[in-house]
């Protein structure tokens, strides 16, 4: 018989991109193979995110172009990840698609699951676990140049907007050895870059080892040449987590250093746990310790009772930190969140759209006048794959995470007749490249390795 192929659809954030290589290594033990298109699929997933309103509207739309393959063939429908667990069995009632649902802590039964749905019974597991770590599982990666080990699960601080409380549960972290045993095994089949993550990676703590101490053991291990994560909270910096950052030359001088608001009135409502003077502060220090480093971060405009003028203070803070780039987001009320439940959304939604445009356009003058300061600098840039435009191109990232795109071929290769052969003909996925930048927007670097 012909073993039942399955197509995951993957939406969100890293952790979820993670959690797909997770389920992938669960079912491909049970004997499942996979496909890249529903229309070869006899099981769709779709892992969802639940983190914006229009990570849900996406996810609808998918399942609403599901529907004729379903009654063509019988085609079994799951959805995974945050959604599922945030709606629950709302998500199952009436003429629903969905045969199973699963939420990020019950993917190991995610083939009793489908061997139900096959024999035409829905089922759902939406129960959060206080330990699942997924520790014992080695992910189904596609093997690179980049890996991500997901050190943490799950988030305690309860920020009033955010959903990752309720769909995510309680923090956990990973062991220790086992993390670093799982880097090590990365770091022997030919990865060069590690990403750390966790919903709150800095609180990471197993025993007596904190944060600091995972990042600079895995640092340490032979092969690896960046070691990068994702995403702290400006409430986990001690000195010895700048000191790793700054000290270590393996790990990557890029801090992501989530904002969403500058206003103390609203980072209060949204228990943000810090205030505008202490977030500088630690803008500061950050700098101070590491001159070199790159921030970015991510915002919410039109968080609930937000004035222009309170907006106006984020607007202000983003000028005068300069970040390299940020994301920012329109204020979208999710179900259980504190916010939903104590707070009215009564920004009007084309004032929020006004702050998002306005801010954006501001931070992307911003990018693009730090993009162009790099012109003629070097920078190494380890090369992860093909340009996107040509494949005369290698693209790959600085230790900042700013992309960057330069050509496969030197000049030598012009000068056929001397038969020199080409110095960058070594460069593959995976080199660590110095590059001299010649030209920048507000994205991307361009350059030619020197
Ligand atoms: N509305 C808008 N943005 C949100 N984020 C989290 N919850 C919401 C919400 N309800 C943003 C935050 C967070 C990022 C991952 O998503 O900026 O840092
Ligand atoms: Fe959400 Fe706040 Fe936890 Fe980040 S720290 S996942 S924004 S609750």
């Amino acid at each position: 018989m012909r073993a039942p192929h399955v197509f995951i659809e993957t939406f969100g954030c890293q952790m979820n991109e993670y959690d797909t290589e997770l389920v992938r290594s669960i079912l491909k033990d049970k004997g499942y193979r996979f496909t890249d298109s529903a229309e070869t699929a006899d099981v769709v997933l779709l892992n969802t995110c639940a983190i914006r309103e229009n990570a849900h509207n996406k996810v609808y739309g998918h399942l609403g172009a599901l529907k004729p393959l379903k009654e063509d063939k019988g085609l079994v429908i799951g959805v995974l990840g945050c959604m599922a667990q945030n709606l629950k069995k709302d998500l199952m009632e009436g003429d629903s698609l969905i045969d199973i649902l699963a939420g990020p802590d019950s993917y190991r039964s995610l083939p009793e699951l489908l061997e139900k749905a096959a024999a035409g019974r829905k089922r759902m597991a939406v129960d959060l676990s206080e330990y699942e770590t997924y520790a014992d599982i080695t992910p189904d990666r596609v093997e690179g140049v980049t890996a991500w080990i997901a050190v943490m699960r799950g988030c305690d601080n309860f920020c009033t907007f955010c959903v990752v409380p309720y769909t995510r549960g309680r923090e956990r972290s990973r062991g220790f050895d086992g993390v670093v045993r799982e880097a090590e095994a990365l770091a022997a089949s030919g990865c060069k870059q590690i990403t750390l993550l966790g919903q709150n990676v800095n609180s990471y703590r197993d025993g007596a080892h904190d944060f600091a101490d995972l990042l600079l053991a895995v640092a340490d291990i032979r092969g690896i040449e960046r070691v990068r994560f994702t995403s702290p909270h400006p409430k986990d910096f001690p000195e010895k987590l700048l000191e790793a950052v700054a000290g270590h030359p393996r790990i990557c001088k890029h801090i992501h250093l989530p904002l969403q608001a500058d206003n103390d009135r609203i980072l209060q409502l949204m228990d943000r746990t810090y205030t505008r003077t202490e977030y500088l502060a630690l803008v500061d220090r950050i700098r101070t310790r590491c001159p070199e480093i790159t921030l970015t971060t991510d915002i919410i405009a039109g968080f609930c009772s937000e004035t222009d003028a309170e907006f106006a203070d984020t607007e202000d803070l983003v000028k005068q930190v300069e970040y390299h780039s940020a994301f920012i987001f329109k204020y979208s009320e999710r179900k259980n969140t504190i916010a939903a439940r104590k707070y009215a959304d009564d920004v009007p939604d084309d004032v929020k759209a006004a702050r998002v445009t306005r801010l954006v356009e501001r931070q992307r003058a911003i990018s693009l006048k730090k993009n162009l300061a790099m012109i003629g600098k070097p920078v190494k840039v380890l090369v992860e794959c093909d340009g996107k435009r040509s494949s005369d191109q290698w693209m790959g990232r600085t230790d900042g995470n700013i992309v960057t795109v330069f050509p496969k071929r030197g000049l030598a290769h012009f000068r056929e007749d001397e038969k020199v052969p080409d110095p960058l003909s070594s460069i593959k996925p995976g080199s660590l490249t110095p590059v001299r930048i010649t030209d920048a927007t507000v994205t991307t670097l361009y350059g030619e390795a020197v």
